[in-house]
């Protein structure tokens, strides 16, 4: 069973791999955010607490009007991503699957960005990862959740293996019955799992490494054993430990040198791994 490592921008890379090869794509893509300061817009207004004295000696502050801004990244961030998910797309064998990460700020851009790729009827969930660990807003509702998106290729005809996830315990187990109680239930679209702990031992020190118990979970539920898994914006390679955990091969992509090198330290003394560390045009 031979895994392959590519390091370099994944468009290219993805452009080489056959059409229909792939059973199941998870991705984690970072957020376009630099681009949110570049394209900022001003707008001076007069205000008598205002930090500065201005035109006619009166009081001024600036306001930033934040809506353009976030219109200027989105568009930029949208073209990042789409040619990647029209090649996802093609990669996707007919009962393949999308599990794709992201966050409350930019998911419902995501959302109909994929929507026109996989098609509105082959979104099957909003998967929401509840965590609750890390500094806290004191100024708004602490934002302590990932949004995944759950795609198909095709509704009619996916993976799905519910008898392989593991079942948790009923929130309320007085009202279900003493069988249905001790037999738990199949999780629902809302997953509760701390973030990858400071001390935690699957800790590679890969600033946005994601739990591999979270992979484990889609890895289960959308691939059998032996299957072939991708993840385009790999980090740390939680993706491919978790393949290595539960016997599914995997390609791995990513464009920093810093992911390689914890994937080199993640994955040492693994045998079948191909790196292909040769940047491609
Ligand atoms: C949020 S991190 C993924 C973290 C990963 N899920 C984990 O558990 O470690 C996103 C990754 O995408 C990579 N990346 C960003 N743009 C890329 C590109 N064009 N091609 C390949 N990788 C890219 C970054 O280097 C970064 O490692």
């Amino acid at each position: 069973m031979t895994n392959i490592i590519y390091f370099g921008d994944n468009l290219p890379i993805l452009r080489r791999l056959p059409d229909k090869s792939v059973d199941l794509i998870y991705i984690d893509p970072p957020f376009n955010t630099g681009k949110v300061q570049a394209h900022k817009r001003l707008k001076t207004v007069r205000d008598d607490q205002g930090d500065r004295i201005g035109f006619g000696e009166n009081s001024y502050r600036t306001e930033v009007l934040s809506e353009l801004a976030y219109a200027d990244a989105f568009s930029d961030y949208e073209a990042f991503l789409l040619p990647r998910m029209q090649e996802a797309h093609r990669l996707l064998k007919d009962s393949g699957s999308l599990y794709f990460h992201i966050d409350y700020r930019e998911v419902h851009y995501c959302k109909i960005l994929l929507d026109q790729v996989f098609g509105r009827e082959n979104f099957l969930n909003e998967i929401i990862w509840a965590y609750d660990f890390g500094g806290r807003a004191r100024d708004k509702w602490p934002a302590k959740h990932d949004n995944i998106l759950y795609y198909v290729r095709d509704r009619r005809n996916y993976i799905f293996n519910r008898d392989a996830i593991g079942r948790e315990p009923y929130l309320a187990p007085g009202l279900v019955g003493k069988d249905k109680a001790e037999r738990g239930k199949l999780p629902t679209d809302t997953w509760w799992h701390t973030i990858v702990g400071t001390n935690s031992r699957e800790k590679t020190g890969y600033p946005t490494q994601k739990p591999v118990a979270i992979l484990e979970r889609i890895l289960r539920a959308s691939s059998n054993p032996d299957d072939l898994v991708l993840d385009f914006f790999a980090g740390s390679g939680t993706t491919g430990q978790a393949c290595l955990n539960l016997g599914r091969r995997f390609i791995l992509i990513d464009n920093n040198p810093q992911a390689l090198e914890t994937m080199r330290r993640r994955f040492a003394g693994i045998p079948d791994i191909q790196w292909e560390l040769e940047p491609t045009r």
